[in-house]
């Protein structure tokens, strides 16, 4: 790892693996992203890109590495059990995840879903988190949805209220999991745009996807994942120019 004094990184992800038993998903992976960069992680179904993302927000716990964020870093290596239990507990504020499936609680509102966390997590006074949902309601085209259950709403709509529900605790880091595969492709052009919008909110941001043309319209970087390693990463132009002959297959060229 670079150095925790190292401010222009806003995450980093130092020498992580993980197995499932004695089943290795992967390792030795390192990279890092600055405030507000977006990265795509590619690679063929099964290669590990949920897992990296249940890693990165320790739903999953890595075997061993470091995770950075901001001034938080947790040494999976090198620290006692209790002290990693504190940090994962402080990391996961700093994170928001939108899973594939969107995970919203069926059978509270909108509103409820959205206010829930902010006011039992971080206390915050119920009118207040309310008038913040609206705005974000708002600003995603939901002001209507307040009050409905969440499934009476389409696949994009559920979506973005799942971004709110991440927004809501103010992440620094925003994790998404295949954000595309659950919508019609008309949409995928709206998903980019609301995933670059974060990140000019200064959110850095993590899409795990197999859809190379999603990948090129919202990446800034992306790091191509197979046989357990990370092949290639780079800037998103690197998809022009694969250096891999694993990277060209998954390509097409
Ligand atoms: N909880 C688990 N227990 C055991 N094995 C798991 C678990 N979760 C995932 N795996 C295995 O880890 C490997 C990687 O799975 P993962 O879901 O991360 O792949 P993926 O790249 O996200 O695939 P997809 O594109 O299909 O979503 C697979 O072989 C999978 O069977
Ligand atoms: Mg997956």
């Amino acid at each position: 790892m670079s150095t925790y004094k190292d401010n222009d990184y806003k995450l980093e992800v130092h020498d992580l693996k993980k197995s499932f038993s004695e089943h290795l998903i992967f390792e030795d992976f390192t990279f890092r992203l600055k405030k507000g960069e977006i990265l795509a992680v590619l690679g063929d179904s099964g290669s590990g890109k949920s897992t990296l993302i249940q890693c990165i927000s320790f739903l999953e716990r890595p075997d061993t590495g470091k995770v950075r964020i901001g001034d938080l870093s947790i040494d999976l290596t090198n620290s006692n059990e209790e002290e990693i239990g504190i940090l994962i507990d402080q990391i996961r504020l700093k994170i928001g995840v939108v899973f594939q499936d969107f995970n919203l609680w069926p059978h509270m509102s909108v509103m409820n879903n959205l206010i829930e966390a902010p006011i039992q997590v971080n206390k915050e006074k119920k009118k207040n988190a309310k008038k913040r949902a609206l705005e974000f309601l708002k600003e995603f085209g939901l002001e209507d949805k307040e009050n409905v259950k969440p499934n009476s709403l389409s696949g994009g709509q559920k979506q973005r209220v799942a971004i709110i529900r991440a927004l809501m605790m103010n992440p620094e880091v925003m994790l998404f999991d295949e954000p595309t595969s659950a919508l019609d492709p008309n949409m995928v052009g709206r998903v980019v745009n609301i995933i670059k919008k974060l990140s000019d909110k200064d959110i850095t941001i993590i899409v795990a996807t197999h859809e190379i043309p999603f990948a090129r319209q919202v990446a800034d970087k992306v790091m191509y994942i197979a046989d357990k390693k990370i092949v290639e990463k780079g800037y998103v132009e690197i998809l022009d120019n694969p250096k891999t002959d694993k990277l060209k297959k998954f390509l097409n060229i």
